[in-house]
């Protein structure tokens, strides 16, 4: 009994010792003493004036600091976390008004060396391990970027991460005022000097976040959590601060942070701090709404990033490539195309000229697409874009490598994946050079449809190609068809004026309800790939001669030998009779059944998907393709529909709707 009392005793004594030892004070860090408790790994730095910069505007870029020594969480492993209560000053200021990333984040941390990645994972967490519940990672996020993969709400919120990118409370950054009744928006990116508060009250497992461009704290917190953080913290941890650059990016300050556990951190004054550096670049406060200034300012903004990209050498680190596309200097692109040689031309497809190229440094054979088209949309929604399409990952999908963009209003460049072979077009049609066994067909067919099944339902955006044809699909090496120009659609789309409407495609592709909805939807996708599987098994254009006078429609013709029994007639001469009936047959009856002129009645790629695998047999068709009540006329919708999608034009290409006028 008295053991257990001593032992008790010395336990409350412990904990008194290791609450006093672990009360941080920091009014600037200009100190020297103040600057030798603290780890820089990387980055980061103290500057002359005191201030703290995580980051400065370099992209792609990630800055620590911690306290040097670790703190003791927990009186053992097993027990409950102590309270703690932290405050700090700091202040995000973007390369461009208005356009910057990604954030910062408070954060507790089993190790001082985060082997974390920049962009959107703040230098927390990286592409392994952004959501797993051994990180024992503790972070409150100050984050400007939205990232849809972490389902950030918006690009200007604060948010409470409890060993996961995604978080598990977040709030529009705000602060409340009037004794919490009126609530007021901040932005993070303002550039001023932001306090936050965050308090831990272990003995009701709640967690409280405040922020105030003042020095007094919000009497109501903005984010709130109920939470035990015993399983998140180790018995001791290091505390610090982590933020990161991407595409775009921000110097990340902080000014000054005082942390006490079991206890009220010291209170700081934003004025004794020091002052926040301005911006390097043209800076001015806009409000939002004065849309022409801010288009103006967007401008200039790609201005100067396009003068800094031409100034410096990009490196393709493994990192990057798994956060999305590389940025290629203007200068790299033009080397690895001989100038934009005329003599390296792939192709002209979709958008513009494609040029074969060899990046200088790496040797990596690549095909550079050269968009050139008037842009009115801002850097940020194109990164999106490009963010997006760079993200998405299938050995069926030609997989973007990277972009370039010159100018604000000019040459937009995209760097893709090198594919050997070209495009299936030139196998099928008129007298290929190397004539495709059925075997090789069957292999691309299922390729090409598990590429836009993972298009369609994969990734958490439907992604609908818009302009799936023969000429865009490539062959690697080994004769794998992969889609290409997926998703472009919708990036052209961003810079083409919304009133001049216009449908555009690719006669004998296009789904008949484009031509009244002029919407593309997964269905009319799943058109154009009935008209690509007839196109492949047959050896024939989905539009072509049957002799001079007369026209025909493949997928009519093969409805027609079908009802008569003599389907494997329409079979593409060229393979000689050597092709398996069975699969023959039921790439037919698919083709058929896409080629649905009521987008209801066709199938989705997941059922298309079962029906190549042999899962399910394709239901033997007895209506035909053509609609009974004969509605598919073109309907001149160039006025009124507001929601047109477009999708490449290319040499085979013709525009059908008001593009005639
Ligand atoms: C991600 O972080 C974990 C834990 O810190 C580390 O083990 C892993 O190697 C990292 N992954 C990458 C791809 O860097
Ligand atoms: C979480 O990380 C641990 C250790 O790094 C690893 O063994 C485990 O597979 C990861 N779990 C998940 C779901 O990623």
């Amino acid at each position: 009994m008295v053991n257990l009392c001593i032992f008790s005793f010395f336990g409350i004594f412990f904990f008194a010792v290791a609450a006093a030892s672990q009360e941080l004070f920091y009014a600037g860090f200009r100190d020297a003493t103040a600057a030798a408790s603290l780890t820089l790994p990387d980055i980061a730095k103290i500057e002359n004036s005191g201030i703290l910069k995580l980051t400065d505007d370099t992209d792609m870029k990630q800055g620590h600091v911690f306290y040097e020594s670790p703190v003791r969480f927990k009186n053992s492993s097993h027990a409950k976390p102590f309270s703690f209560s932290t405050t700090f000053v700091f202040a995000i200021v973007p390369e461009f008004p208005s356009l910057g990333g990604h954030g910062l984040a408070f954060t507790i941390a089993p190790s001082k060396n985060l082997l974390g990645f920049p962009s959107q994972y703040l230098g927390l967490l990286n592409t392994t391990n952004f959501g797993n519940f051994s990180n024992y990672l503790f972070a409150v996020e100050f984050d400007t970027v939205q990232n849809v993969e972490f389902e950030d709400i918006n690009d200007n919120h604060v948010g409470i991460n409890l060993n996961s990118m995604i978080s598990s409370a977040s709030t529009t950054a705000s602060y409340f005022i009037n004794d919490g009744n009126t609530k007021q928006h901040i932005n993070l990116r303002s550039g001023i000097p932001i306090q936050a508060w965050i308090d831990y009250d272990a003995s009701v497992n709640f967690l409280t976040v405040a922020i105030s461009p003042f020095s007094t704290k919000p009497k109501k917190p903005i984010l709130s959590l109920n939470v035990d953080l015993s399983p998140i913290l180790h018995e001791f941890m290091f505390i610090g601060f982590s933020a990161s650059t991407g595409v775009l990016s921000s110097s990340h300050y902080v000014l000054g942070w005082s942390f006490s556990m079991n206890g009220p951190a010291q209170t700081l004054n934003i004025d004794s701090l020091p002052s926040v550096p301005g911006p390097k670049k043209t800076y001015s406060h806009l409000a939002i709404g004065i849309s022409i200034l801010i288009v103006l300012i967007v401008i200039t903004g790609i201005f100067f990033t396009l003068y800094k990209i031409t100034k410096k050498i990009d490196i393709i680190e493994a990192w990057e490539l798994e956060i999305g596309p590389h940025r290629y200097s203007y200068k790299e692109l033009e080397q690895a195309t001989k100038q934009f040689s005329n003599r390296e031309v792939l192709g002209r497809g979709g958008f513009g000229k494609v040029y074969r190229g060899t990046i200088p440094n790496s040797k990596t054979q690549v095909a550079v697409k050269r968009i050139s088209h008037e842009s009115k949309q801002g850097l940020r929604e194109f990164i999106s874009e490009i963010t997006i399409i760079g993200r998405l990952r299938h050995r069926n999908l030609v997989q973007l490598l990277g972009w370039c963009r010159r100018r604000a209003d000019e040459d937009l460049l995209l760097v893709y994946e090198f594919m050997e072979n070209g495009s299936l077009d030139s196998y099928i049609f008129g007298k290929p050079k190397v004539v495709l066994s059925w075997k090789q067909r069957f292999k691309i067919i299922t390729g090409v449809a598990s590429g836009l099944l993972y298009l369609h339902e994969g990734y958490e955006q439907v992604v609908i190609h818009r302009d799936v044809k023969a000429s865009n699909v490539l062959l690697d090496d080994e004769m794998n068809g992969k889609l290409s120009d997926f998703g472009l659609a919708k990036l052209y789309e961003h810079g083409e004026n919304p009133t001049t409407t216009r449908v555009v495609g690719t006669v004998g592709y296009l789904a008949p309800e484009l031509h009244r909805t002029g919407k593309a939807t997964t269905s009319s996708d799943v058109y154009a790939f009935g008209a690509l599987v007839l196109e492949v098994a047959c050896g024939r254009r989905p539009i072509g001669s049957r002799s001079v006078l007369e026209e025909m429609v493949l997928v009519d013709w093969v409805w027609e030998k079908y009802t008569e029994g003599k389907l494997l007639e329409v079979m593409d001469q060229k393979l000689n009779g050597d092709f398996n009936e069975v699969e023959a047959v039921m790439i037919l009856k698919l083709g058929l059944l896409c080629s649905k002129d009521s987008a209801a009645a066709r199938p989705s790629m997941r059922m298309v998907a079962r029906y190549l695998n042999g899962e399910i047999g394709v239901p033997d068709e007895i209506m035909g393709p053509r609609m009974v009540e004969g509605g598919n006329e073109f309907v001149d919708s160039s006025s009124e529909s507001k929601d047109i999608s477009f999708a490449s034009l290319s040499t085979s290409s013709l525009s059908v709707l008001n593009g005639r006028s």
